[in-house]
C-alpha cells in the first residue's frame, strides 16, 4: 500500500512553483492520482497566510491552465491540501514552524522539493536535519541546475548526501518526463523489428536538436554566466543521448537502467584543446527577427559585464567509444532565438549500396525522428513508389507514425506530473543518479577548459536562424547535414 506523502516545496511562491509544479499538482489530484499526497506545504520569504497563499495559487492556476481543466470543485478539494510557511533558507526558527506543520500530521513519508537557488540546497537539508523534520523515509528532490562544474556540482551533492541517501535523492530533469523519452524505451526494447538495427552497421548518424526561439527573457544576468552548454548539453542532451544509446537494462528497475545510461557517459571520447576547434561550435545570437518580431541580440539583452564570453548555441560532435557506437557521430545542437522551437532526435540509417531508382541519387535515406517538442511523436521516415503510370520506378518518402494521436488525453501530461507522481511513489527511474550528473559535468569541464584554453571564438548569427554557419560546417565536413 502506498504510503501518505507530505511534499514541501521550497521556492513554492517561486516561477516553476507558480507555472510548472502546482499545475501539475492540480492536475494529479483531478485525475485521482495523488490520492497518498496528504499535503502541500509551500514556502517562500513573504509573510502570508495559508489562506492568502490559496488565493494567490488559485489566481496563478487560472492563469495557467487552458480553461476546460478548471474545475471548481476539483479546486475546492485541493485547496484544502495546500499550506504556506514563511521560511527564510538560514533562518533555524522558521524551520521550527515548519517541522510544528509536519507534525501535526505525521505523514509517513516527507517530500522536500528543492525549487529554489542551487546554492541554498546544502544549507536547506542541514538546518532540516537540525530541526529533526528528516526520518529516514524522507526524500528530497533537486532542480537543475546542479552547480557550474564538477566541483560546484560535487558539492552540492556531498552537502545533500551528509543528511539524505542516494535512494532518497530524486535528481531531476524535467526532459525524462517526456512521454516520448519514456517511449524510446518501448520503441527500442519493445520491437524485435528496431533491435537487430540500432547500431553503427546500420546507423550513419545520430543527431540531438533542442532549439529555442524565445531568447534570455530577462534571465540574462543569470544565462550570461552559464551559457547554452552548461544550461541545456550538460543535463537535458547528454541524458537524451545516454537513453538513445544505451544497451539493454538487465530490468527496468532504476538501478539497472541508470547503470547502463552511466556507462554512456563513461565511453564518451573526451574532448579536449587537441580537438575542440573541430568538434564544437559556439555562437551567439544577434539582432534579428523571429515569428515576424524584431528582437534584439544577446549583447543588448545581458547585463552583465561579461556576456560577450558566453554562448547561447552550440553544437557539437560526440563520439561514443564502444562496440555498438564506434564510427557513429552524435551531432548535439542547441540554441537561443532560433528560427523555431523544436526538441527532436533523428537516427539516420546508412545509405543503400547503390540506388535501383531513378530519381534517386541515393540521397534519400531513412530515418527514425523522435520529435520532443512542440509535439511528442515518433515516426520512420522510409520509401515507397511514387503512385502514377511512369516508365520508370520512382521513389518518394512516406512517414510511418508510430505515436498515438499527440492530441489523445493519454499523451497530454506535463513532464512535471510524471516526475512528481514518480517521486511520490518513490521510483528513481526517470531521476539522474547522482554518478551520472557529476560523469557529465567532467565532459563538460573538459569542453570549457579547451575552449578557454584555445581562445575559441564565439560566432554570432542572426536572431530567427538555426545558428551560425560553421554549425553547417561541422556536419557538411563529415557529408552530412542537419535535418531540418
Ligand atoms: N523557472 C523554471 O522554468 C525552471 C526550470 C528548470 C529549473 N528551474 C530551477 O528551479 C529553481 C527555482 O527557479 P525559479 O525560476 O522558480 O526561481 P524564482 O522565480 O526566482 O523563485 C525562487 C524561489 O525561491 C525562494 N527563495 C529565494 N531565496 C530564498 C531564501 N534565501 N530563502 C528561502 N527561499 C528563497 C523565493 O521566495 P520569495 O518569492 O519569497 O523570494 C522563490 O519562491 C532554480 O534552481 C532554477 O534553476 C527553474
Amino acid at each position: 500500500m502506498n504510503q501518505m506523502v507530505d511534499l514541501v516545496i521550497f521556492g513554492g511562491t517561486g516561477d516553476l512553483s507558480t507555472r510548472k509544479l502546482l499545475p501539475a499538482l492540480y492536475q494529479l489530484h483531478r485525475h485521482g492520482l495523488a490520492a497518498q499526497l496528504q499535503r502541500i506545504i509551500a514556502t517562500g520569504r513573504s509573510e502570508m497566510s495559508s489562506d492568502a497563499f490559496r488565493e494567490a495559487a488559485k489566481t496563478s492556476l487560472r492563469q495557467v491552465l487552458d480553461p476546460s481543466q478548471w474545475d471548481e470543485s476539483i479546486w475546492q478539494g485541493f485547496q484544502d491540501c495546500l499550506y504556506y510557511v514563511k521560511l527564510e533558507a538560514s533562518n533555524e526558527t522558521d524551520y521550527q514552524q515548519l517541522k510544528a506543520l509536519l507534525d501535526q500530521a505525521q505523514a509517513p513519508v516527507r517530500l522536500f522539493y528543492l525549487a529554489t537557488l542551487p546554492s541554498l540546497y546544502g544549507s536547506i537539508c542541514q538546518h532540516l536535519q537540525r530541526a529533526a523534520a528528516v526520518s529516514k523515509s524522507s526524500r528530497v528532490v533537486l532542480e537543475k541546475p546542479l552547480g557550474h562544474d564538477l566541483a560546484s556540482c560535487r558539492s552540492i551533492n556531498e552537502q545533500v548526501a551528509a543528511v539524505f541517501n542516494e535512494d532518497s535523492t530524486f535528481r531531476i530533469d524535467h526532459y525524462l518526463g517526456k512521454e516520448t523519452v519514456q517511449n524510446l524505451f518501448a520503441v527500442r526494447f519493445g520491437n524485435p523489428l528496431l533491435h537487430p538495427v540500432w547500431k553503427n552497421s546500420f546507423i550513419d548518424n545520430v543527431q540531438i536538436t533542442v532549439a529555442e526561439d524565445i531568447g534570455v527573457e530577462g534571465r540574462g544576468s543569470y544565462y550570461a554566466q552559464t551559457g547554452a552548454l552548461r544550461d541545456m548539453v550538460q543535463n537535458h542532451l547528454l541524458q537524451v543521448l545516454s537513453i538513445v544509446a544505451m544497451e539493454p537494462p538487465a530490468s527496468l528497475n532504476p538501478a539497472d537502467i541508470r547503470d547502463e545510461k552511466m556507462k554512456v557517459l563513461r565511453c564518451l571520447e573526451t574532448i579536449d584543446a587537441s580537438n575542440v576547434k573541430a568538434r564544437t561550435v559556439r555562437g551567439r545570437y544577434d539582432a534579428g527577427a523571429v515569428g515576424g518580431q524584431a528582437v534584439k541580440g544577446f549583447l543588448e539583452e545581458a547585463e552583465y559585464k561579461d556576456a560577450k564570453a558566453t554562448e547561447t548555441f552550440v553544437a557539437l560532435k560526440a563520439t561514443i567509444n564502444n562496440w555498438r557506437w564506434a564510427g557513429v557521430p552524435f551531432y548535439l545542437r542547441t540554441g537561443k532565438r532560433l528560427s523555431r522551437r523544436y526538441s527532436e532526435i533523428v537516427l539516420e540509417f546508412k545509405k543503400q549500396p547503390f540506388s535501383l531508382f531513378a530519381n534517386d541519387p541515393n540521397e534519400l535515406t531513412n530515418k527514425l525522428v523522435i520529435r520532443l517538442q512542440p509535439d511528442e511523436t515518433i515516426s520512420l521516415h522510409t520509401l515507397n513508389k511514387k503512385p502514377g503510370l511512369t516508365r520508370s520506378l520512382r521513389l518518394q518518402p512516406v512517414e510511418l507514425h508510430l505515436t498515438d494521436d499527440p492530441n489523445s488525453e493519454s499523451q497530454s501530461y506535463d513532464a512535471y506530473e510524471r516526475l512528481l507522481l514518480d517521486a511520490i511513489n518513490g521510483d528513481q527511474t526517470l531521476f539522474m543518479r547522482r554518478d551520472e550528473v557529476e560523469t557529465a559535468w567532467r565532459w563538460i569541464d573538459s569542453i570549457i577548459a579547451a575552449w578557454e584554453e584555445t581562445a575559441m571564438p564565439i560566432t554570432p548569427y542572426n536572431s530567427g536562424t538555426m545558428g551560425p554557419s560553421a554549425a553547417t560546417a561541422l556536419t557538411a565536413r563529415d557529408n552530412r547535414s542537419w535535418y531540418e
